[in-house]
């Protein structure tokens, strides 16, 4: 019998518990700081070294923060289904965690690119990117992060991944940041959809959705639970 297909879409709430700053929260990274001029490309034309210190922070951030009992639990439902991680987030905590298939939609923190070709990415790991540090070409190392304005090249993929899945499961994502939150209309209508976040995200069809109005920690746990025991 192949194992039952979980596609779940993850944002900053699911690492909030693991002490990083989601981005619209209180105290979230938008409050500090100007999304065009650390997160867009006329930010890094204006200033590339604002933009490569508010991302080697973020890499030393992530770094030194651990995988929390969500991102564990997920890896764990690889024991009973097929799970495709779709994560908006930058950090590696799903990989940390044990996930073996994670799609990061906004790019990677612990890689860089040359800010001329796209193709030419480097593991960088929680090294800072300096500026004056080149790719292969010679071009200035950049942040291999999806910035406001830019292509989501992983999008089409992530949809059609999401058009099989046999359940959906949202989690700490104000599903506010297109074209990823357009992600959720992509699910085949009738099958099981659950969306974990204390906060009442925005869903339009809300009938079809179960709200585990809680953290990702304990509402992941006890969705897992739930999942396991449907299919024993
Ligand atoms: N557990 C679960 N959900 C939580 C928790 C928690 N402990 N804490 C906060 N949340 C929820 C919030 O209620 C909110 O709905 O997580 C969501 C975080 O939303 P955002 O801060 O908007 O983060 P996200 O949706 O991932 O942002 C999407 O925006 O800035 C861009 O590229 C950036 O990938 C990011 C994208």
């Amino acid at each position: 019998m192949p194992k039952k297909k979980i596609v779940v879409i993850s944002g900053a709430g699911i690492s909030a518990e693991s002490g990083l700053a989601t981005f619209r929260g209180s105290d979230g990274l938008w409050e500090g700081y100007d999304i065009q001029e650390v997160a867009s490309p006329l930010g890094w034309e204006n200033n590339p070294e604002r933009v490569l210190e508010f991302y080697n922070k973020r890499r030393k951030q992530a770094a030194e923060a651990q995988p929390n009992k969500a991102h564990k639990a997920l890896a764990v439902l690889e024991d009973h289904f097929e799970v495709l991680i779709v994560t908006q987030n930058v950090d590696d905590l799903h990989e940390r965690a044990g996930s073996t298939n994670v799609l990061h939609l906004h790019g990677e923190l612990k890689k860089a690119r040359s800010e001329k070709d796209e193709s030419l990415v480097i593991d960088i790991g929680s090294d800072p990117i300096k500026l004056g540090d080149t790719a292969e070409d010679g071009a200035q190392l950049r942040p291999h992060v999806v910035w406001f304005g830019e292509m989501v090249p992983m999008i089409e993929v992530a949809a059609e991944e999401i058009a099989k899945a046999d359940i959906l499961v949202v989690v700490g994502t104000s599903l506010v940041v297109y074209p990823a939150a357009s992600l959720v209309e992509y699910a085949p209508p009738k099958i099981p959809k659950y969306i974990i976040d204390p906060e009442e995200p925005q869903l339009f069809n809300k009938k079809e959705w179960v709200h585990y109005k809680e953290k990702a920690g304990t509402g992941i746990s006890k969705l897992a639970e739930k999942l396991k025991k449907e299919i024993n």
